[in-house]
């Protein structure tokens, strides 16, 4: 942590770019113009199962696996994850959903699928995330904090980008660093100019934004805005 003239504290804040809604042929060019500001590229993997929506995540991330040089950081929005995690070798972060590892009659955590699910991300070379929904009690994590790097709360609902950030849910943000979590707290959903510094005082160090990044009226001048709230 830099104190900058007194009161103004320069955290390290990541940008993890979200290009769900970027078109593929697009993709380096707009990643260009934004390199300077962007520490990841967040690829969206949706099934059609656990969020309505479908999208084309392994092209997604072959495509930016070939050419682009920014971290990847994989948000698996699918029910059965353990069956995806070998098309994302080579990414830095894999996250997945602790709803997908709940056990259907105690709704309490399936350690041993919890356990597999983690050490094939390791075992890929990939730090391991763990996704929360908007309705999901981040009480829940407690038991998981030392074995995961990273805890992304969804700001809205999964499935589409575009939607305005759910209030509520920086609450759990603040509960998460609160109870003594002190890996990186990723925030995903309606991350904007406008939202951003609500989500870092909570306690989120890495931010993922797709529309207030890329349909900004200046993507660069925005990016930075986002990281360098207080
Ligand atoms: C939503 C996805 C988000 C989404 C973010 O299910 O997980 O990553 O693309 O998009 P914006 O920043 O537009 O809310
Ligand atoms: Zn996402």
């Amino acid at each position: 942590m830099v104190v900058l003239g007194g009161d103004k504290v320069a955290k390290n804040i990541k940008l993890s770019a979200s290009i769900l809604n970027v078109k593929q042929m697009e993709l380096h060019s707009r990643i260009a113009e934004l390199k300077e500001v962007i520490d990841y590229i967040h690829i969206d993997v949706m099934d059609g199962i656990f969020v309505p929506n479908k999208t084309p995540g392994i092209d997604m991330f072959k495509n930016a696996k070939r050419f682009e040089t920014k971290q990847l950081d994989v948000h698996l929005m699918v029910d059965e994850p353990e069956r995806e995690l070998s098309n994302y070798d080579g990414a830095d972060i894999i996250t997945f959903h602790i709803e997908t590892v709940l056990d259907s009659k105690t709704m309490m955590i399936n350690m041993k699928k919890f356990e597999e699910i983690s050490s094939e991300i390791r075992r890929l070379g990939a730090k391991v995330g763990v996704a929360i929904k908007p309705n999901t009690t981040e009480s829940l994590l407690r038991n998981v904090f030392r074995k995961v790097d990273l805890i992304l709360v969804m700001t809205v609902e999964p499935g589409y980008g575009g939607q305005k950030l759910i209030p509520k849910t920086l609450a759990k943000v603040e509960n998460i660093k609160k109870a003594g979590f002190n890996g990186i707290i990723e925030v995903d959903g309606g991350i904007t100019e406008e939202t951003a510094p609500d989500a870092i005082t909570a306690g989120a160090t890495m931010l993922v934004a797709g529309t207030g990044l890329f349909d900004a009226e200046f993507p660069l001048e925005a990016g930075k805005a986002m990281k360098n709230n207080k």
